[in-house]
């Protein structure tokens, strides 16, 4: 049995298509929290905040990071606060490998102005281009003390196509072996 994976970082770092990709690379099966709290409380996240606050998500997000942590061999594509709000982040450190995607705010933000991308993230949704960069560069700042306390620090800039994701994915795995093979010797 292998400890959880958590991938962490801001909106738009990756966590998702590396995530998806490191899985099959790796043999572990995928979580993306988010859909899972949507099929779990058959909900959208923008639903969510609408009916509940961001408070109410943070409260759901919390219970639902304990609950795939149970979970053997998965893979966890966090969302962008996970590791930001309550006792998550010492949470993820205790209980699986965490892993920062590094990535320059220029970068997520033009991922997060790509169509569609605002409208199924609350925090986001409305902003033009330029509010957006602000946002990104202000809010990455905020939470570069939770990100940055990672057990692994990866560089995820390059993902701009599926060869570039599969190369990124393929580096990133080989890091992780060498990081639990050291990790088992300990
Ligand atoms: C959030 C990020 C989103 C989602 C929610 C809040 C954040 O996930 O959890 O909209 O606070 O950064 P992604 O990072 O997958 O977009």
């Amino acid at each position: 049995m292998n400890r959880p994976i958590f991938l962490i970082g801001y909106m738009g770092s990756g966590k998702s298509s590396l995530g998806r990709q490191l899985a099959r690379e790796m043999g572990r099966d995928f979580i993306d929290l988010d859909k899972y709290i949507e099929t779990r409380f058959h909900s959208t996240v923008k639903q969510i905040f609408d009916e509940r606050g961001e408070d109410g998500f943070r409260t759901i997000e919390r219970n639902m990071i304990h609950e795939v942590a149970e979970f053997q061999d998965v893979i966890v594509a966090c969302g962008g606060g996970t590791p930001c709000y309550y006792d998550n982040m010492d949470f993820m450190l205790s209980h699986g490998l965490t892993i920062y995607l590094d990535v320059q705010p220029e970068i997520l933000a033009l991922r997060l102005a790509l169509p569609g991308s605002r409208t199924k993230r609350p925090l986001i949704a409305g902003k033009s281009d330029k509010e957006l960069l602000d946002f990104v560069r202000d809010g990455l700042q905020k939470r570069l003390q939770h990100y940055t306390r990672a057990e692994i620090i990866f560089n995820a800039t390059h993902l701009l196509n599926k060869s570039e994701t599969i190369q990124t994915a393929l580096q990133l795995a080989q890091i992780i072996t060498e990081h639990e093979n050291s990790h088992m010797q300990q």
